[in-house]
């Protein structure tokens, strides 16, 4: 930012403007057209969307890889998926951060873009205040999700047990699973009916 120099630059000509302004002769300001003391910080930008991107690009091809393995029977046997899958599960949340932290950080230094600079919002509490408040938050979620996830674990250890009843026959049932679907074997769409 200090040298306003962007090292390692792929340049595609007129793709900005034709995106941006819908003609070839648009003109899309760039960082330097602004006073030093408007500008974002862009490097935690620069990473934030490209790690949101990425994620968003691999969720897709998780997604077509997982397609591509059912078309040929598969989708519950390959180990790379189920590496990849379980590798992507934080994925969401990591991206949504990082779109988050594009948006807030992109914004600076205003918290209404032209209009409020962030420095004028923040308001007048004291950061003794704030960082007791924080941290009374996360004891509280920690003790909310560590109670959640004792439960759920504790629910997970229980195996099914021998002789349990079956679903109600009334009751409206689940649609037949992929694995079936997959195999080949009859897709009843009516499990639990071995006992
Ligand atoms: C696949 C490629 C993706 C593209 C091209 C993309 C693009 C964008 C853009 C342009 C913004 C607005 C930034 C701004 O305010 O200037 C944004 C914000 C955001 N994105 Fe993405 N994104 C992608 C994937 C994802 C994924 C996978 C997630 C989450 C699972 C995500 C979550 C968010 C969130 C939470 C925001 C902030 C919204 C807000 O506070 O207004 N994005 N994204």
């Amino acid at each position: 930012m200090e040298h306003e120099t962007t090292r390692y630059k792929v340049e595609v000509p007129l793709l900005g403007s034709l995106i941006l302004t819908h003609s070839l002769e648009g003109k899309v300001p760039g960082l330097k057209d602004y006073p030093k003391d408007q500008r974002a910080p862009s490097p935690v930008v620069f990473f934030s969307f490209r790690i949101m991107v990425a994620l968003g690009m691999l969720m897709a091809v998780l997604g077509v890889y997982s397609l591509w393995l059912r078309w040929r029977g598969r989708l519950c046997s390959d180990v790379l998926l189920q590496r990849f899958a379980l590798l992507m599960a934080p994925a969401g949340f990591i991206a949504m951060l990082c779109g988050w932290v594009t948006t807030e950080v992109g914004r600076q230094p205003y918290t209404v873009y032209g209009l409020l600079r962030t420095a004028e919002s923040a308001s007048p509490v004291a950061a003794g205040s704030i960082a007791s408040t924080l941290v009374v938050f996360v004891i509280v979620y920690f003790i909310v999700f560590a109670s959640g996830i004792s439960i759920l674990l504790r629910g997970f250890a229980q195996e099914p047990h021998a002789g349990e009843a079956g679903p109600d026959a009334h009751a409206p049932q689940r649609a037949a699973s992929m694995q079936a679907a997959v195999s080949g074997t009859a897709a009843t769409g009516i499990t639990g009916k071995e006992s």
